[in-house]
């Protein structure tokens, strides 16, 4: 429990300055959409923060044609000297204006201030600078020969970390050449459409950079396009899947980034408090809405119940409230969407006989809450240990042997990330090495850096981003 209260700390919002509604940007600039509009509201108020359109078949055929001219008349053309200026610019102007951009995410999205400010926005700068690194030395990144550009590239992004992943996505499309048609979640479109005016604001030449806002339907849009050369996706496995049927047979390239169900797997030998911070990290980060978060707990038998008390006693600190307020370490779920998927998925995993326990903070009235919950007593088989729930959910799971854990960990159709704990270094090596996961940390979790490639196996999606590697899915090579 804590000792004291905080008194509030909230952010101004003085640094924002919205519009009542947002067109699309197309070329270069923002135009009405044919479609009609939808509303971007706070999760964590229901306020309606502005309207947007929802761009049709249409809309999204005349931002394609727009990336096509772009790639073919100017970006293609140019230099990866120049192309990396224009990426530094970019950069600089994201640093510069990088408390207004976490304001407006953590308004649009829910998420606490001091993660959209501390971690979304850096990172997607920091993007920005390392592929703006790599644009004039191509050659040398070990690609293949010739690296060159596939021309127009889909790309459609979630509502998690909407900077972030528009920065994954965006920026090693355009260091390596090519021209980007982009549709941010239809919950959270807004720091997309500041990162129009950022375009604008660094000369970008028109169409290089197109931003088309809607739901599943202007998604659907852009990958059917004939115009569309690759898509790039981050989002649910099942709309994953039907992307990839979608383009079998076409000349379409696409990489696909999905769910996820890691393991965060704590051994006797492990420094307890530690590991129970990167317990809270891996599954309370941005209110579990991490498609790597540690939603499963492998604790072993022996320190298990002491392990479940130091948690509990943590988790009885954590505040959870206005996304704002700079103290606040819990934000608000993104939809009422969302929430009811973490509430079905609850109600199941007591329904199979787990054993629910929650923290007991007082939520607001207004807006979607989950207060972080941890389920003990969870066996394999339940669907609080197979499912994703993205959301402030943890699965407590035991094991005895580091085989056992290896086993449990990989039970699972996903394969993104896992978190090991222990003191020992070779057993940390054995464990990677095991383990079915693209992403593995040891006595840490939930880090990340554009350096370092992201991406999953199986039913986690294909391609990585970050790092050289994430340069390869936007090239071909060879003659
Ligand atoms: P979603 O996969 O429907 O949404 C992700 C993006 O795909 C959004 O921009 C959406 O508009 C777009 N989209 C939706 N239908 C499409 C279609 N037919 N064609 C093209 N684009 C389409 O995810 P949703 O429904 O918001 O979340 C459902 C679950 O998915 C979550 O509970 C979570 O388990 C998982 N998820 C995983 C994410 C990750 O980072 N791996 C991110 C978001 C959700
Ligand atoms: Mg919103």
């Amino acid at each position: 429990m804590p000792t004291f209260e905080y008194a509030p700390a909230p952010e101004s919002r003085a640094v924002v300055d919205l519009q009542s509604s947002y067109g699309l940007f197309i070329n270069g600039e923002f135009v009405d959409g044919s479609g009609t509009g939808f509303k971007s509201i706070s999760p964590a108020t229901e306020e309606v923060l502005a309207e947007v359109s929802e761009a049709t078949d249409a809309d999204v055929d005349a931002a394609v044609r727009a990336a096509r001219t772009a790639y073919t008349r100017v970006w293609s053309r140019m230099s990866g000297t120049d192309r990396g200026k224009y990426l530094y610019r970019i950069a600089r102007i994201l640093q510069e204006r990088a408390r207004e951009f976490a304001v407006l995410e953590s308004l649009d999205n829910g998420k606490p201030i001091k993660e959209s400010r501390d971690i979304d926005i850096p990172l997607a700068a920091a993007h920005f600078f390392y592929n703006a690194g790599w644009a004039d030395k191509l050659e040398y990144a070990s690609l293949g020969t010739n690296p060159r550009p596939h021309g127009v590239v889909g790309q459609i992004i979630p509502w998690n970390f909407p900077m972030l992943m528009l920065a994954w996505k965006i920026a090693p499309a355009l260091a390596t050449g090519n021209t980007v048609v982009l549709k941010p979640a239809e919950t959270t479109p807004l720091t997309a459409l500041l990162f129009a005016e950022v375009c604008q604001q660094a000369d970008l030449p028109p169409g290089v950079v197109n931003i088309v806002t809607g739901a599943g339907p202007t998604g659907q849009a852009i990958v059917d396009h004939a115009g569309i050369d690759k898509l790039a996706f981050t989002g649910s496995t099942g709309v994953g899947k039907m992307i990839a049927r979608a383009i079998s047979g076409t000349r379409k390239k696409a990489t696909l980034e999905l769910g996820g169900k890691a393991a965060n797997i704590v051994f006797d030998d492990a420094p307890i408090d530690q590991a129970v911070e990167g317990i809270v990290n891996g599954i309370f980060f941005n209110q579990g809405h991490v498609c790597c978060a540690g939603s499963r707990l492998l604790v072993q038998e022996s320190i298990a119940s002491e392990v479940e008390s130091r948690l509990k006693r943590r988790l009885g600190t954590l505040r959870v409230g206005d996304p704002l307020d700079k103290n606040t370490d819990v934000g608000a779920i993104n939809s009422r969407a969302q929430l009811d998927r973490i509430v079905a998925l609850t109600d199941a995993g007591e329904g199979e006989g787990a054993t629910r326990w929650d923290n007991g903070c007082e939520l607001p009235s207004k807006g979607f809450w989950f207060r972080p919950t941890v389920f003990t007593g969870v066996t394999q088989t339940h669907r609080i240990a197979q499912e994703e729930i993205f959301g402030p959910v943890l699965s407590v799971l035991t094991f005895r042997t580091p085989q056992e854990a290896v086993a449990k960990a990989n039970n699972t159709p996903y394969g993104l990330s896992a978190g090991i704990w222990t003191e020992k270094g070779s057993r940390i090596l054995w464990m990677a090495d095991q383990l079915k996961a693209g992403v593995v940390w040891a006595n840490t979790f939930n880090q990340f850096d554009p350096t370092s490639p992201f991406g999953g196996y199986k039913e986690s999606g294909y391609g990585r981003e970050g790092g050289r590697h994430g340069l390869e899915p936007y090239v071909k090579t060879g003659a």
